[in-house]
């Protein structure tokens, strides 16, 4: 079979919110489906990126006294590791405020000038003096229209769902200072939708799933609404060519972030966006969740059709999570974050739960958290691991490691299995991961029976050759559930890899028997989840709640949203600056190469490593610096840093402190000792 060549994404989720277990249900039906796509040897390329521009991020960064940028990256090594621990494997992952989503922005936005698609109508939205800002409507509260229930958001009412525009709210007042809004006009640009009625009208039936498309054909019985593509300053985004004072919409620039992020992975593998993109044979597919259809399903497909790009050839829609069959409540702590589940939980028990409930529809999807132990606990470990771990304990123990030939009971058990195989693959390619999953439960269950019926335990006693026979058959019978779990379970899979020595594993080789060959010793494959920590990690959530309460109190908006209206957008710094100094001042600072021959850390602080501080003079220098909660001492032995070698000596409680290391701190926090690019004579003076 030819190989397909495939690009998938996800939404690209908001550097400022924190990832939690809603956005994994995303997050991971894709990583699924993606390795599905690369087992069976397609040519399948993962890209996802931050989402990083709009007024609520530059919002909470000058809540935070620091520029849009040092947030969106100190978001960015955060959710990066996150990804990581829960074994989400893209082939890059971007962030929408790079060069390449710039250019391929204001690119697609020109093209579309060209063509005269993009108009310009004044639009009447509040404005709050105050704070020098027009209001989005999450920023306005005030009295629903409908049904009078007060202090409702400028998008909808919560008591009556009714959904109107901001203007319409009775009394309303500025949801960041308080004040009381004015409506104001300013000049917007929009990309027309009526003219591609009938594009739309076709493409969207043939791209998404039909409950979907019923949903966005609603809006064609009355005329489409432009879309407003422009947001006046201040704004964190990408000016608009030729529009001073005005910036794309978040909107526009996040889903070209799916291309800048592709191109960017191109480019460093010596390709380009074209030759992916626009390649009539490459299939692209997003990943999505149904509170965005209207952005990927109606603008999307308008914007790249007129700019001349190909439009993707399927977007998938998913439901929400419900944790507990309710929607998730910070209250109720089960508005799970994923850094809050990782300090209790393994990531591929949620992974593994995710895929058993998964099965490609727009759903809703339920987290209950007793059938979460439940199924990890006696599918995953007690059926499906189980025969790993007494499968290879066993045959190390007795048979000397080594694999003979399958009995033929399990070798025709074996054989059914892979009668099914080309159901279970279908099953992944339509996401229907919990048909999957009804497999291998299935045969977890058949394997268990064949093992049980054997009792390679007694028979041990009696008869070794037989016994590794049969558990040569358990282990065969095992491995290939790990193939097909592969995509699900990956580290898992990786450890399965180990134990029988193999090359990382293709669905091709669900084929392949494992006889007559030696196996490594069992490492832990999985662990219990013990209903102890699923409670702490609810606890925990809500103690979560409380801290980002604190951290985000209208008070603390309200001043940033001062700040933003007093100081200009690059004056802000994460720290402000120290009074101006003259050139004297500076030169009387003594700072040199310093070379470390010694570094321990100091009984009684768990603050202080002590360093011995070569910077040639006939004995090293001996300073205390504050840096060990970022640096081990082995890590400083050898290195240079730099010194600050007239400073008096301080004696402190462990010593005499005779200088001082140059360190700066970082955005959370750690520190980074200075060193010079390449090395010095110790003792260099620097200036
Ligand atoms: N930044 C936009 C997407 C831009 S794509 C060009 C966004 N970000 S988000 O962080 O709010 O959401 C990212 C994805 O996670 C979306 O597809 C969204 O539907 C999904 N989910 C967010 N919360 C969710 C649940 N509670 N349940 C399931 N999916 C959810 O939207
Ligand atoms: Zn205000």
């Amino acid at each position: 079979m030819e190989k397909r060549k495939i690009v998938v994404t996800s939404a690209l989720p908001y550097a400022n919110g924190a990832l939690h277990l809603g956005h994994l249900v995303e997050y991971l039906q894709t990583d699924f489906w993606v390795r599905y796509q690369k087992m069976m040897g397609n040519d399948c390329v993962y890209v996802c990126a931050d989402d990083t521009h709009g007024t609520p991020i530059m919002i909470r960064a000058r809540k935070e006294g620091i520029t849009p940028e040092a947030l969106i990256n100190r978001s960015y090594r955060a959710r990066v590791k996150e990804f990581q621990a829960f074994e989400v494997g893209f082939d890059l992952y971007g962030s929408t405020n790079c060069d390449e989503n710039r250019a391929l922005s204001e690119g697609i936005y020109l093209r579309l000038k060209e063509k005269g698609l993009i108009s310009r109508r004044p639009v009447e939205q509040l404005y709050c003096e105050t704070c020098g800002m027009f209001l989005p409507g999450r920023f306005v509260k005030g009295t629903c229209p409908k049904c009078g229930a007060a202090d409702q958001y400028g998008d909808g009412c919560e008591v009556c769902n009714a959904t109107y525009t901001a203007g319409e709210l009775k009394e309303p007042y500025c949801a960041v200072c308080g004040g009381k809004p004015v409506m104001r006009q300013s000049e917007q640009l929009f990309f027309e939708l009526e003219p591609f009625r009938d594009f739309l009208r076709a493409w969207i039936p043939a791209h998404t799933d039909a409950a979907t498309a019923g949903k966005l054909l609603e809006w064609f019985n009355e005329p489409l609404r432009g879309w407003n593509i422009s947001r006046d300053k201040p704004y964190f985004g990408f000016p608009i060519p030729g529009e001073p004072d005005k910036y794309f919409y978040v909107w526009l620039d996040a889903p070209v972030g799916y291309m800048a992020t592709l191109e960017r992975w191109a480019k460093a593998r010596g390709e380009t966006l074209e030759a992916w993109w626009q390649d009539p044979k490459t299939e692209i597919y997003h990943f999505i969740g149904k509170d965005i259809v209207r952005f990927h399903c109606l603008f999307w497909p308008a914007l790249l059709e007129n700019a001349g790009y190909r439009t993707p050839s399927q977007v998938f829609v998913h439901g929400f999570l419900q944790v507990n069959g309710e929607k998730m409540s910070k209250s109720k702590g089960t508005f799970i974050s994923a850094a809050t589940y990782l300090n209790f939980l393994p990531a591929q028990a949620l992974r593994f739960y995710y895929a058993c409930k998964l099965n490609g529809s727009v759903d809703d999807m339920d987290l209950n958290l007793q059938d979460f132990t439940q199924r990890v606990n006696s599918d995953l470990v007690g059926k499906i691991t189980n025969l790993a771990s007494r499968g290879a304990q066993m045959i190390n123990k007795n048979c000397g490691g080594k694999l003979g030939q399958m009995d033929a009971d399990s070798r025709a058990l074996l054989g059914t299995f892979r009668k099914q195989l080309p159901e279970v693959l279908a099953a992944y390619e339509r996401r229907d991961f919990c048909r999957v999953m009804v497999f291998v439960r299935a045969w977890a269950d058949q394997a268990n029976q064949l093992f049980d019926a054997k009792m390679p335990w007694k028979l041990v006693k009696e008869d070794v050759e037989a016994t590794r026979a049969v558990l040569t058959g358990t282990l065969n019978l095992f491995r290939l559930m790990a193939i097909v779990l592969k995509p699900i379970l990956p580290v898992y899979a990786g450890r399965v890899e180990a134990l029988f020595g193999e090359a990382p594993y293709q669905f091709a080789d669900a084929e392949r028997d494992v006889e007559a060959c030696t196996i490594s010793a069992y490492d832990h494959l999985a662990s219990r989840i013990d209903p102890k920590a699923i409670e702490a990690m609810i606890a925990a959530s809500r103690e979560n709640l409380k801290a980002s309460a604190k951290t985000l109190s209208e008070k603390d908006v309200k001043k940033g949203i001062r700040q933003l209206a007093t100081k200009p957008a690059e004056a802000v710094f994460p720290e402000p600056l120290a009074p101006e100094v003259s050139i004297d001042d500076f030169a009387k600072l003594d700072l040199r190469v310093a070379t470390v021959v010694a570094a321990e850390p100091v009984d009684g602080s768990d603050k202080l490593l002590r360093l011995q501080l070569d910077i040639g003079e006939p004995r090293p220098r001996n300073v205390f610096a504050g840096i060990r909660k970022s640096y081990a001492p082995e890590a400083l032995l050898g290195r240079q840093v730099v010194m600050v070698a007239n400073l008096a000596p301080r004696k402190m409680r462990f010593g005499v402190s005779e200088g001082m290391v140059v360190a700066g701190t970082d955005a959370d926090g750690s520190y980074c000792v200075m060193q010079p690019l390449a090395p010095m004579t110790p003792g260099a003076r620097l200036h």
